[in-house]
């Protein structure tokens, strides 16, 4: 865990040890680090009032503050207590495990664990939906929300976590509609939708869903007022390291961050600079054994092939299979603010992630354990995983890619895509 002072200052001083507390444990060999963190899965929940430091209303529509308080509402889910926001929250960086330390999120109901790494709805604004694109005779897979893709909108996607049995748990449409019936804010949603929004009940549900995007459309999800954007502004400068992290982001031979994690410092256009270019890789990132459904060694979370959904409609040229375990480049804004990393939330160290980067190849007994083979793919898929292109393309001969000190170089850069560093702009 890397905590810079600018960092811990603005997390706070209780949350930043708590913090460091985390990262005690997650030293050594990832693999262990994550076996023993099973045991501390189902601890208290972080508490959701630590939550409320939402961004500010200023500007917001009434559709926008109507979806907001959807987004907060705790009563929204079975149990109570397990509000959107208990999820994503703002201060950190839009995710979060409500409680869970392994990686995956806790949700509603007191030992439930689901499959991923809670993804940041911040930036979610920028997604296009999901279609096969070809550039340059290359047919890729680009966009749709969730780390496989599978759905179109923010609406529809806003439905997926009330129904979902590991997350809010409600049973139907109907269950969701009462308890905002029954909300505060139940005048509001008929001022938006009309005096008879509540009778019928796909309709009302439908509607939850439309009010929920504006919000994660709004500009407190997407403020883009970290120091990198005013930096690209010309209202602040970076440190040495910060420029030197940047640098090597950008270098197309060496860790090539860029090539995925689009972005473009000499735009003053915001959506220049997304940190991802919404396509999917298969990268190899190792298993998460303390996830429930791994403890089957032959289940695998497949991404684009399933199974939390199902196929993708493809062009005739594409073979689905060819897609198998690939998963949606998040984008990094706000990444150092996160707790655990990529769809499986298999490290919980934003410097061990960038160690994976510069010595998948080089040290994948490190990564694997013995074989020093990708452990999270069946075999019949491990030839989907990127190898063309740096940091990707070395030799296990040609050693690590990053020294130590352009890890944290990286890492230093990667702070600075944290938001609030100046005002709402
Ligand atoms: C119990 C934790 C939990 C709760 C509660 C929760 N989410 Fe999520 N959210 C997740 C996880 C896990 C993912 C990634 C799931 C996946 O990709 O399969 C996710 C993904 C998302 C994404 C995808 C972002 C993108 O660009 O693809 C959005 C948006 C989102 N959630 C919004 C919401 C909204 C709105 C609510 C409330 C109605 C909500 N979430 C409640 C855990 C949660
Ligand atoms: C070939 C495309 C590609 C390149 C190059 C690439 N990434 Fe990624 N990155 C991805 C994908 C895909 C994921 C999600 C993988 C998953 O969860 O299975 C990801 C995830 C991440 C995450 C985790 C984000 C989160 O919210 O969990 C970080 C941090 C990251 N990348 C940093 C970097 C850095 C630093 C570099 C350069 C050293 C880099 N990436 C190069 C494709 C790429």
């Amino acid at each position: 865990m890397h905590i810079t002072p600018s960092s811990f200052r603005r997390l706070g001083a209780s949350l930043a040890v708590s913090l460091m507390l985390a990262a005690c444990g997650g030293g050594g060999d990832p693999a262990a680090s994550a076996d023993a963190a099973i045991t501390t899965a189902l601890a208290t929940p972080t508490p959701v009032e630590l939550a409320a430091r939402p961004p500010a209303d200023a500007g917001l529509s009434a559709m926008e503050l109507l979806g907001k308080q959807i987004f907060n509402d705790p009563n929204l889910s079975e149990p109570p207590g397990t509000p959107c926001v208990a999820c994503h929250r703002p201060e950190l960086g839009w995710a979060d495990n409500h409680g869970s330390k392994i990686g995956v999120a806790r949700g509603s109901k007191p030992a439930s664990l689901g499959l991923r790494n809670v993804l940041t709805n911040g930036y979610s604004a920028l997604v296009p939906p999901f279609a096969f694109v070809t550039v340059n005779g290359e047919t890729e897979a680009r966009g749709g929300h969730f780390w496989d893709g599978r759905a179109d909108t923010l609406a529809q996607q806003a439905l997926g976590p009330l129904l979902n049995p590991l997350e809010m748990n409600n049973a139907n449409a109907r269950a969701v509609v009462d308890k905002l019936a029954a909300a505060p804010y139940a005048a509001q949603f008929l001022q938006q939708f009309g005096a008879s929004a509540l009778n019928n009940t796909d309709q009302a549900f439908t509607q939850i869903g439309l009010a929920l995007q504006a919000f994660q459309k709004s500009r407190p999800v997407q403020p883009f007022n970290s120091k990198y954007d005013a930096m690209r502004l010309g209202h602040a400068a970076f440190d040495v390291h910060e420029q030197q992290g940047m640098a090597l982001f950008m270098d197309s031979q060496r860790a090539n961050c860029a090539s995925c994690h689009k972005m473009d410092p000499k735009s003053t256009i915001d959506a220049d600079s997304p940190f991802s270019d919404f396509g999917y890789y298969a990268t190899g990132i190792p298993r998460n054994r303390a996830i429930p459904r791994n403890a089957d060694a032959g289940f695998f979370d497949l991404g684009l092939c399933g199974p939390e959904r199902s196929a993708p409609v493809t062009p005739a040229a594409v073979n689905i299979a060819d897609y198998c375990g690939k998963f949606r480049v998040p984008t990094l804004r706000n990444v150092a603010l996160r707790q655990a990393f990529m769809h499986n939330g298999f490290f919980k160290d934003l410097n061990e992630v960038v160690a994976f980067y510069s010595t998948r190849n080089s040290n994948p007994v490190h990564w694997y354990g013995a074989t020093g083979v990708a452990n999270d793919l069946p075999p019949a898929y491990l030839g989907n995983i990127v190898a063309d292109k740096p940091p990707f393309n070395r030799k296990k001969s040609d050693g690590p890619l990053l020294t130590p000190t352009e890890i944290a170089d990286i890492v230093a850069f990667l702070h600075t895509l944290d938001d609030g560093f100046i005002p709402p702009r």
